[in-house]
């Protein structure tokens, strides 16, 4: 591998029909490109879901690789391509293996390959549990926000589930202008929220934190609740505790039974996404037969076709598009080229005569 001083090549290689090195980007890089730039990546996040509702994109069903002798662990494909100034093609292929977390080590890794618009020859390979947590986070981050517009701005965050997504998402919502007088945590692990807890308090964050024994406490005196847990199944399942109409950021997908679906204002990412995998929308669909209990997408509320109503819980449940990971990626190999510090493989690719 090389260290090349790429930005010149870069212009040169953007000419149709020339294949471009392959780059290997480190967490290290990527951590250093998105540290800091919550807002930018925010902005770039909404801009990826209004180009993916206004059709510029691809972005087909993931694919769940999973095991006999290891139920509770799965790797996702997910292929994309997106338009617009990105123009790129991709796969982000992710692992979870949630045993993995008490052995000292993240549930999730992943990588990110690029593929050239022009050639499809991949030209990147980036660490991407990074990007990953980065996507999801500013997603949550941009659903607070439009969310909470016809209602007072939430004061009271709470925590179900408190790991390093939890953490990104509080780090996304501190960076993105959001400011609270009280941030509950509830985790099953006791290890896990004072970990949590640990963390924001290194943040210097302002507002009391606690740490609630149980999820009912935390959602009651919660008005922006986010669920960040590995939970397979709902296990929460009383419409009372929403009685003061929270915003709730529904990131683990399987926490709340169909009741709680069926009482709220439901907002997905994609449906047709959504709606699969026994995720908790896709419960309630089997439940109802019809898919009425959904309003829209992020991008119909953004776009003013969908009103939230302030008089009933709203439920975020964001299945997680391969288009966020290639816009960020994306953004991350274009920053690592502008600084020059692009570690590229050389002769990667070898047979490039079709006649040698
Ligand atoms: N929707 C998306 O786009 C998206 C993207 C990335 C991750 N995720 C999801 O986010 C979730 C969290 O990921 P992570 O990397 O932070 O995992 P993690 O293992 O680091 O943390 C999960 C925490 O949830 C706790 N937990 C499990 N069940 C619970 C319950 N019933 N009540 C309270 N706490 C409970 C665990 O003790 C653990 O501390 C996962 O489900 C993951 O699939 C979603």
């Amino acid at each position: 591998m090389t260290t090349a001083r790429y930005a010149a090549r870069e212009s040169a290689v953007s000419e149709p029909k020339t294949v471009r090195p392959f780059a290997v980007i480190s967490g290290a890089q990527v951590q250093q490109v998105l540290q800091g730039r919550e807002k930018q990546i925010v902005e770039l996040v909404e801009a990826t879901y209004r180009l993916h509702g206004a059709g510029d994109s691809v972005n087909p069903p993931s694919y769940f690789l999973r095991f006999p002798d290891r139920p509770s662990s799965r790797i996702i494909a997910l292929p994309a391509s997106i338009g617009g100034d990105v123009r790129v093609d991709g796969l982000k292929w992710i692992s979870s293996f949630p045993e993995n977390v008490r052995a000292g080590i993240p549930r999730a890794s992943a990588v990110l390959i690029l593929n050239d618009h022009d050639t499809g020859y991949p030209f990147a390979c980036l660490e991407s549990s990074i990007i990953s947590a980065t996507r999801t986070a500013a997603s949550a981050a941009l659903a607070a926000d439009w969310l909470s517009r016809e209602r007072p701005r939430p004061m009271r965050v709470g925590f179900l589930g408190a790991g390093l997504i939890a953490r990104y998402i509080h780090t996304f919502l501190a960076g993105s202008n959001w400011s609270f007088d009280d941030i509950g945590v509830h985790d099953l692990s006791a290890d896990s929220a004072a970990g949590f807890r640990c963390y924001l308090e290194q943040s210097g964050t302002a507002g009391r934190i606690t740490v609630h024994e149980s999820a009912e406490e935390l959602i009651r005196l919660s008005d922006l609740v986010v669920f960040a847990t590995v939970a397979g199944e709902p296990h929460v399942s009383d419409p009372a505790w929403f009685a003061h109409n929270p915003v709730v950021l529904h990131v683990s997908l399987r926490d709340l039974a169909p009741e709680i679906i069926l009482a709220s204002t439901n907002i997905v990412d994609d449906i047709e996404h959504c709606l699969k995998a026994d995720t908790s929308p896709h419960l309630a669909e089997q439940l109802t037969g019809n898919r009425d209990f959904l309003q829209g997408t992020l991008d119909d509320v953004m776009a003013g076709q969908v009103k939230v109503p302030p008089d009933r819980p709203v439920v975020f449940s964001p299945f997680g598009l391969g288009v966020l990971d290639l816009a960020v990626g994306k953004y991350v190999y274009d920053e690592v080229v502008r600084s020059g510090e692009l570690h590229v493989i050389d002769d990667f690719f070898h047979e490039l005569r079709r006649y040698g």
